[in-house]
């Protein structure tokens, strides 16, 4: 692997571990609660996350330039919630707007087993091949539309490995219940857990982010259950803890509540 390549995944993932933080859903669903002003949203939470995935607009507008974490930008859109299908998406932005604002990666989404199934893996393809020219690694986002339904094991699985098939550097899925450790092995890349709709409590999201820990994941690229929660750092706190000291279930619990009991 070339320097560049490798240099960009170790700010990435420290220790071959992550944590990233999302803050692109404007692009696709316009305003969303609690990102009204995102460059004060991730202010308190920056000790606890390694990158942050958003677009350009938001990084331009609201991101500090002096921010030292790298940035992962998102480079497809062009859809909406309330448009005819979130998955005729288009590529955004060129690698060398990806290379004017620095960023250490780019993100992508593929809409597999949809109408544009084949435009999706057109677009991951384009950009792997573009961004492997400068060492820029790609992310490709197994996205499933409102069909939430879909985040079984064996779609899943599909998923990923046709994302890593096309040369993504690491992939994003869901995390499902049954058979993740078959997701995860069944990909020949790095998987990072993605969040979707915020969970009912903050120990389902401990529970399902240490049980895919446990099944392979190398981290989580988790949004709305941090900043939508009532308690933001003290959930990333315990998140970081899972993800980057290995703690137990019953250790990321107690780093929530006494982090909670700090704020009071
Ligand atoms: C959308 C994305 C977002 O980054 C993703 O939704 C992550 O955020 P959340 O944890 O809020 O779902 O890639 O496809």
């Amino acid at each position: 692997m070339d320097w560049g390549m490798e240099n960009r995944l170790k700010q990435l993932m420290p220790h071959g571990k992550c944590f990233f933080m999302p803050i692109d859903h404007g692009y696709f669903q316009g305003p969303t609660r609690s990102l009204e002003k995102p460059g004060e949203t991730i202010k308190p939470l920056l000790p606890y996350f390694d990158a942050l995935f958003c677009t350009r607009g938001v990084l331009r507008s609201a991101i500090d330039t002096a921010i030292d974490k790298p940035i992962i930008l998102r480079v497809s859109g062009c859809t909406s919630m309330v448009g005819k299908d979130l998955a005729n998406e288009e590529l955004t932005t060129s690698v060398e707007e990806v290379i004017r604002v620095n960023a250490a990666a780019v993100g992508i989404s593929v809409f597999i087993g949809s109408d544009y199934e084949k435009e999706t893996l057109k677009n991951l393809s384009a950009m792997v091949n573009e961004c492997e020219r400068y060492g820029i690694p790609v992310m490709a986002v197994t996205a499933v539309g409102k069909e939430m339904e879909k985040r079984e094991a064996r779609y899943l699985g599909l998923c990923c490995r046709i994302a890593a098939e096309l040369g993504a550097r690491v992939v994003k899925t869901y995390w499902c219940e049954k058979d993740f450790d078959k997701v995860v092995s069944g990909c020949p890349v790095p998987v990072i857990m993605a969040g979707g709709p915020k969970c009912e409590t903050e120990l389902e999201v401990l529970e399902f982010v240490h049980d895919g820990m446990q099944k392979g994941a190398v981290g989580l690229n988790l949004g709305r259950n941090v900043w939508q929660s009532p308690h933001p750092v003290a959930i990333a706190k315990a998140l970081n803890a899972i993800v980057h000291k290995n703690a137990s279930l019953k250790e990321a619990s107690e780093i929530l509540v006494k982090a909670k009991e700090i704020k009071k």
